[in-house]
């Protein structure tokens, strides 16, 4: 019998968790006023290209050695002007590509789409950036 009663609340649990998921997952919608655009292609072909994500994850994969990237663009306490200068000038373990200003342009397009649509990244449950 406690058996039965442990299985059912389970059951209810799981199956209450699942249609929460599913309901609030799908109010998130992406913003429409950012495209992806030529600049923004352009960009994710050199992300790909330098294998940024040897060391850098975005959504959570990709390499450990450099800092996540998803909402970067976004957050107070990193944003554009920090990125573009580890972009221009490398770091102490990021390597300095020497990109042109066009590169870096399409690089910081292709980030900016990727903060603007990683809404659940933002959202209330989890924490923070
Ligand atoms: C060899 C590993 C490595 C590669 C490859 C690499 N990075 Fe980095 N990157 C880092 C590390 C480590 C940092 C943190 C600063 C430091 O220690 O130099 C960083 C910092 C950054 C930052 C600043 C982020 C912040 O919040 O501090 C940006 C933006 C960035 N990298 C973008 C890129 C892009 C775009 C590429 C591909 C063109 C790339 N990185 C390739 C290791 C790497």
């Amino acid at each position: 019998m406690l058996k039965i009663y442990v299985f059912s609340t389970l059951f209810a649990a799981y199956s209450f968790y699942t249609v929460l998921i599913y309901l609030t997952g799908t109010k998130e919608t992406a913003p429409t006023n950012i495209s992806f655009d030529s600049k923004a292609q352009e960009g994710k072909k050199i992300y790909q290209q330098y294998n940024c994500a040897s060391c850098h994850q975005l959504y959570g994969l990709g390499g450990y050695l450099g800092p996540e990237l998803t909402t970067d663009y976004s957050n107070p306490e990193r944003g554009p002007l920090l990125m573009r200068a580890f972009l221009e000038n490398g770091g102490q373990r990021m390597p300095n590509f020497h990109f042109s200003k066009e590169q870096i342009d399409c690089i910081m397009s292709y980030l900016r789409y990727v903060d603007a649509t990683a809404v659940s990244y933002k959202n209330p449950y989890r924490n923070g950036y």
